[in-house]
């Protein structure tokens, strides 16, 4: 189960979508594991409901949902996390990562993917020189989406923090972040 977006580059983005960010709470959960379901991320197990609860509840970790009006009726059209490694697992350095993203299908290229962004590296800047993520390399979507905060590659591999990639090959990304941003 992958559900990665269609890569479609020359599609350009829709019209800007009116939503307000804020960190997630217990009370987000069904809505997120719904939003993962729908989306064809994740199973709705009772363990991830598990994990997301914990995630939410960690201080070490930045968890936000976009909410949108959705004719009259506020709806997560997305949420965004991030991972806290102490460690280095498999190749991959500790720090900061950017650990997950997903926006519902029908809110796609409306800019909420780039506002779940910002606002995590702006967390991250606050407590980091460097921010991470692990990306599929067939995952076009992913990759361009974080192009404009300057991520590079830092290597490849067929496994990154625990995760086997479909097709074989995933990449470590790693991003300097701005020291006013810190400030
Ligand atoms: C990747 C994802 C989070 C992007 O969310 P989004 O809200 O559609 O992203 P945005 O509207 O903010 O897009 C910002 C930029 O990212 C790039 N982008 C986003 N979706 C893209 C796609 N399907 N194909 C190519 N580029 C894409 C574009 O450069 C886009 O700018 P543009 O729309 O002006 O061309 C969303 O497609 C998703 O939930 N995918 C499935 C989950 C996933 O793969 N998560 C990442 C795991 S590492």
């Amino acid at each position: 189960m992958t559900g990665f977006a269609p890569y479609e580059p020359d599609a350009g983005g829709r019209t800007p979508a009116a939503v307000s960010l804020r960190p997630a709470t217990r009370g987000d959960v069904d809505g997120i594991l719904r939003l993962e379901v729908a989306a064809g991320r994740a199973a709705g197990s009772v363990g991830a409901a598990e994990g997301y609860r914990r995630a939410v509840a960690d201080p070490q970790r930045c968890i936000l949902v976009a909410e949108a009006d959705d004719d009259g009726r506020r709806s997560i059209a997305g949420w965004a996390k991030t991972h806290r490694h102490v460690e280095a697992v498999d190749q991959a350095p500790p720090g900061h990562y950017l650990g997950g993203i997903t926006v519902d299908p029908p809110w796609r290229r409306r800019g909420i993917g780039a506002a779940l962004t910002d606002a995590r590296l702006q967390w991250i800047a606050a407590r980091a020189d460097d921010a991470f993520y692990v990306v599929n390399l067939r995952n076009g979507a992913s990759i361009d989406l974080h192009r404009r905060w300057g991520f590079t590659e830092v290597l490849r591999a067929p496994r990154l923090m625990g995760i086997e990639f479909e097709g074989g090959v995933g990449l470590l990304m790693r991003a300097h972040l701005d020291a006013a941003e810190r400030a």
